[in-house]
């Protein structure tokens, strides 16, 4: 008797719980938060956090290829080796080390270490690196390896110089069987830029900036090849057609190589379906002009299955290993490590502008787990694209991983009853900016066809921007953050790529600075090369870039010799 009574009351609460989890689930979501009026307020979960520190530094090593693949048509390829003390990830560390016939130890400042391939069993890189280092190099013959489909495995041992500590890790490495006809994309690693090849590189790798819009198909691309030809002439170097497509995408794609515009091919709406990714990564994988794949527009957003992207990432890398894979994530901590798996290259796409960041449309406000205001725990700021971007950077960094390149996807649209207005022309040059200060590594605004103001403003920034001598440095480095004293509205970053460095200046201001405005350099420099992007007036003194004033929202990008 009891024990049917118990039975009985555990299944009503069986019961129970499934009518509750079958509510729950019917609640309209956007990154897994209610934001309809009446809707109960459910913690969304799938937040990452900072992991645990342990309280000794451990040491992490990491490998990595410097490219995301090679070629059979390439002899020469480069390992990056890390060898971290860091909080969270790695093994013990203890800095001493015993010297064979000696009695007293020494520092472990050296770890030694070999780099195989394992199933050949081969040798390719025997050396060492300092302790607390990160991105040391060591090129090695790739050539000695066969050209094949499937990756090496990789793996580093290393060891102090007793032998008593130990460290090994892994890595996968891609030499492919060259590739005609069409073009090759390759991630640098170390940069995080792209480097593309095709007949009109004459088939050389060339380092690449894409800039472009994320563009209307059946409002612009379909109706008319003119139209590709107004957008090339802008000096976009990149295009993203907006699906779904009809029966002349050969025909716009076809004149894309002729004009070797770079694409990124969207399979949003399509990508969960396996049977359809194969499709459209057979006929599309040839075209010269082919930048990239792209999966997921806003798994996260839109609660996809948390294995979709990878499935499509697998599928794709199943047939074309030649281009990366890119998606774009829309809120800004769901389910990060789950979506980003299934990609190369992670996109962001924070649109702050014209925005209520805490009252919606819908009724309700926003916080961190209700409410849908556009733009997801953002302020309504020109600073929530750079947030985001360093919100991004700091989850790999506490998943442990190799970074990713992050893309920027910045507004040029407003409506849908979130965005009040466009941004302005000073509005735009600054968001794109603050995302190349903070490491993006190309910009695809949403969306084309914009108003006239904004669709010149991006033109003139992407021809700057895309060419040289401003794409030598920002594919050819990692920005460093400045922080400038007494002006904490300039956002400032440089990159010093051999014996100059571009130094690019954000106001966040509104308004213009009243004071004189000093810079202080962390490097000495010896004059102004060239100023490629604002009207700024700077003057070099010692190690300082001086000038009187700067107006409002004020972009400016400066090379100067060291
Ligand atoms: C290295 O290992 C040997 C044998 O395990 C041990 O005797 C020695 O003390 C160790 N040296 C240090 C510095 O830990
Ligand atoms: C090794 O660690 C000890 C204890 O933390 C510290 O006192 C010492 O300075 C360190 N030595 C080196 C060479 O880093
Ligand atoms: C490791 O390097 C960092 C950054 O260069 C430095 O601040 C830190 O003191 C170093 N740690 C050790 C134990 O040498
Ligand atoms: C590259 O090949 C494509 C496709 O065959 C062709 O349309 C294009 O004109 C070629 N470009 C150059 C620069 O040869
Ligand atoms: C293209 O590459 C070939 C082979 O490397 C070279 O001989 C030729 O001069 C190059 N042409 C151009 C236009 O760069
Ligand atoms: C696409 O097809 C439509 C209908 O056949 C035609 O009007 C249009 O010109 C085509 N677009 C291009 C770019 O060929
Ligand atoms: C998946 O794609 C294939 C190929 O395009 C199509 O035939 C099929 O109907 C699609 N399945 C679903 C469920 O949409
Ligand atoms: C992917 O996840 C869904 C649940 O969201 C599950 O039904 C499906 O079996 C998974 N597919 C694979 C191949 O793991
Ligand atoms: C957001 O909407 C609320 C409610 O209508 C309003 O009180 C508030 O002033 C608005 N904030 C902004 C920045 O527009
Ligand atoms: C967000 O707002 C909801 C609805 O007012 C409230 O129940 C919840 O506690 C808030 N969450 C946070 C994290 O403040």
């Amino acid at each position: 008797m009891l024990v049917a009574t118990i039975t009985v009351f555990a299944l009503l609460r069986v019961q129970g719980a499934l009518a509750q989890a079958s509510k729950t689930t019917n609640i309209p979501r956007w990154c897994g938060k209610p934001y309809k009026s009446g809707s109960p307020n459910i913690n969304p979960g799938g937040q990452l956090t900072q992991p645990q520190p342990s309280p000794n530094p451990l040491l992490y090593v990491q490998i990595e290829p410097r490219h995301s693949i090679y070629v059979s048509s390439e002899e020469s390829a480069t390992f990056i080796v890390d060898a971290a003390l860091s909080d969270y990830y790695g093994s013990p560390y203890s800095n001493s080390t015993q010297v064979l016939g000696s009695s007293t130890p020494e520092p472990f400042s050296d770890l030694y270490f070999s780099i195989l391939a394992e199933s050949i069993d081969q040798v390719l890189v025997t050396n060492s690196v300092r302790i607390n280092t990160t991105n040391n190099l060591f090129d090695f013959n790739i050539a000695q390896l066969t050209p094949q489909f499937d990756p090496y495995d990789i793996v580093l041992y290393g060891a102090s110089s007793d032998g008593n500590q130990t460290y090994s890790t892994a890595t996968k490495l891609f030499y492919l069987p060259d590739k005609q006809p069409g073009s090759i994309t390759k991630i640098d690693n170390l940069n995080g830029n792209l480097l593309y090849r095709n007949n009109a590189t004459n088939n050389t790798f060339v380092p690449f900036f894409a800039f472009g819009f994320y563009t209307s198909w059946g409002g612009y691309l379909e109706p008319s090849l003119e139209n590709l030809k107004a957008y090339y002439d802008l000096g976009y170097s990149a295009v993203h057609p907006i699906p779904s497509f009809s029966d002349n995408l050969t025909t716009v794609l076809d004149y894309m190589d002729e004009l070797n515009l770079m694409f990124q091919y969207d399979m949003r709406g399509t990508y969960t379906n396996l049977t359809s990714v194969k499709e459209q990564v057979n006929l599309v994988k040839d075209y010269s002009s082919l930048l990239a794949w792209y999966t997921a527009d806003e798994p996260d957003g839109n609660q996809d299955p948390l294995n979709a992207t990878t499935l499509a990432y697998e599928t794709i890398g199943q047939i074309d290993k030649y281009h990366p894979v890119g998606l774009v994530l829309n809120c800004q901590n769901y389910h990060f490590e789950e979506y980003s798996a299934g990609a190369d290259y992670l996109m962001e796409d924070a649109y702050p502008i014209g925005i209520n960041a805490t009252w919606s449309k819908w009724g309700t406000l926003c916080n961190a787990t209700y409410g849908d205001c556009g733009c997801d725990n953002c302020l309504g700021e020109l600073q929530d694209v750079s947030n985001r971007i360093d919100d991004i950077a700091e989850y790999q960094e506490w998943l442990g991983q190799w970074s990713k390149p992050i893309w920027a996807v910045p507004q040029s649209f407003y409506g849908e009853g979130y965005w009040d207005r466009n941004p302005t022309a000073e509005e735009t040059w600054v968001m794109n900016q603050l995302a190349l200060n903070h490491g993006a590594k190309s910009i695809m605004l949403w969306a084309f066809p914009t108003v006239d103001e904004l669709a010149t403003a991006n033109s003139q920034q992407s021809k700057v921007l895309t060419k040289s001598p401003v794409l030598e440095f920002v594919t050819g480095g990692q920005p460093t953050r400045l922080s400038v004293k007494a002006f904490e509205s300039l956002d400032v970053s440089y990159w010093i790529v051999g014996q100059q460095a571009l130094v690019s200046i954000v106001n966040l201001e509104y308004a213009d600075a009243s004071s004189a405005i000093k810079i202080v350099l962390p490097f000495p420099a010896s004059s102004i090369v060239s100023s490629p992007w604002g009207n700024v007036p700077w003057e070099l003194s010692e190690k300082t870039l001086n000038v009187q004033t700067l107006d409002a929202l004020v972009t400016s990008l400066v090379i100067l010799h060291l």
